[in-house]
C-alpha cells in the first residue's frame, strides 16, 4: 500500500487571482514570493502544492501552469510562500514578477505529510528547492509541540534557504552546503546516526533528491521510523486529468501506478525511493 488512507478528506482545489506581496531574491539565485491568497492559504495541509499559471512574457505566452510547493502559510494575513530557482522559460517569467502584480493559484492540490498519531518528533531532511516543501510540517510539529529536527542541503553555505524559516519556528537545524565539502550523503548520513542512534525520530520527513530519500529510508529502516518522501514530476495539469505524472511506483502491466498530482507528491518512502 502506498499509504494509508487519508484520514481527513482534502479541500477542494480552487482558482485565486494573488496579489503579488513581495518579491525577494536571495543569494541572487532563488526568487521568495509572498502571494496574498486567503482562500488557499487557509485551506492548505503541510506538504500541499499550487498550480501557478505563468504570466504573459513579452507576449509569449507559457501554455501550461507549474507546480510550486507551498513553503510557507500565514493564515493570519491571508499569504502563502514560495521559493523557486530559474530552470526554464515558466521560471524565467515568474522571476520577472513584481510586487502588485497578481499570479493565478490553483490550489491547494495533493496529498501532502501527515504526521502519524502520537507522534513525538519529527526529522525533517531536504535539499535546494525541496526545502520549501517541508517547511510546513515543520509548521504544524511546532504547533502540536513536536520536537521538530532539520538537515537541510544547499549548493551553497551563503544560500542557507530555510534559515530564517527554522530560526522563527524554532527548529534544531543543521545546514551543510556543497561549495564547503559538508554536503555528501555519507557526511549527512554519519551526522545523522550520531545524532539520532540513541533516539530516534517518531517520523522522518524527505524531499529534494531520489539519493537523499534512499539514504532517509535506510536511516528509517535502521532506526525502524516511517519515512515520508514528497517527489517531483513534470505536470500539465496538476489534477488528475491528464494522467501525464506517473510516480516512480513498479506497477504492473495491466494497471495505471499512482500519480504524483492527485496521490502524492508525498508517498511512502519504503515503495518510492
Ligand atoms: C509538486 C511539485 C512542487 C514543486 N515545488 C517547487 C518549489 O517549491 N521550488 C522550485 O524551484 N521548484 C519546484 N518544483 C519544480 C518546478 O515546478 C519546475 O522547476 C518548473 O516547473 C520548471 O518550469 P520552467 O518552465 O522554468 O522549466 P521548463 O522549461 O519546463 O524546463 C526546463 C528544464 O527543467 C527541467 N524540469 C522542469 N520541471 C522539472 C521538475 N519538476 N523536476 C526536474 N526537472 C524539471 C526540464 O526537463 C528542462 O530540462 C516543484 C515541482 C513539483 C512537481
Ligand atoms: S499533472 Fe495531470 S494528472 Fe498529474
Amino acid at each position: 500500500m502506498l499509504r494509508p488512507p487519508e484520514l481527513t478528506p482534502r479541500a477542494e482545489p480552487t482558482w485565486d487571482d494573488a496579489l503579488v506581496v513581495e518579491h525577494e531574491v536571495i543569494d541572487g539565485y532563488y526568487h521568495r514570493l509572498v502571494l496574498h491568497s486567503p482562500s488557499i492559504t487557509g485551506r492548505a495541509t503541510a506538504g500541499q502544492f499550487v498550480m501557478i499559471t505563468v504570466p504573459s512574457d513579452g507576449g509569449a505566452t507559457v501554455l501550461l501552469p507549474r507546480p510550486m510547493a507551498i513553503h510557507r502559510r500565514r493564515v493570519d494575513t491571508g499569504n502563502l510562500e514560495v521559493i523557486f530557482s530559474v530552470l526554464g522559460r515558466g521560471t524565467a517569467a515568474l522571476a520577472r514578477i513584481a510586487p502588485g502584480d497578481s499570479l493565478l493559484l490553483t490550489g491547494p492540490l495533493g496529498r501532502g505529510f501527515e504526521l502519524p498519531a502520537g507522534a513525538a518528533s519529527v526529522l525533517l531532511i531536504a535539499h535546494g528547492s525541496g526545502i520549501c516543501a517541508v517547511m510546513t510540517v515543520a509548521e504544524d510539529a511546532r504547533a502540536a509541540g513536536m520536537t521538530t529536527s532539520a538537515m537541510l542541503s544547499t549548493a551553497f553555505r551563503s544560500t542557507a534557504l530555510g534559515e530564517p524559516d527554522c530560526r522563527e519556528l524554532g527548529i534544531d537545524a543543521v545546514f551543510v552546503a556543497e561549495d564547503d565539502g559538508s554536503n555528501t550523503i555519507g557526511l549527512i548520513t554519519a551526522d545523522l546516526r550520531q545524532r539520532f542512534d540513541t533516539s530516534p525520530p517518531s517520523v522522518i520527513m524527505v524531499c529534494g533528491s531520489g539519493a537523499l530519500a534512499r539514504a532517509a529510508v535506510a536511516l528509517g529502516q535502521r532506526w525502524r521510523t516511517p519515512v515520508q518522501v514528497s517527489v517531483e514530476a513534470h505536470m500539465a495539469c496538476g489534477l488528475g486529468y491528464c494522467h501525464g505524472c506517473a510516480a516512480p511506483v513498479a506497477t504492473r502491466a495491466d494497471e495505471e501506478g499512482p500519480l504524483v498530482c492527485r496521490d502524492g507528491p508525498v508517498f511512502d518512502g519504503y515503495v518510492v525511493a
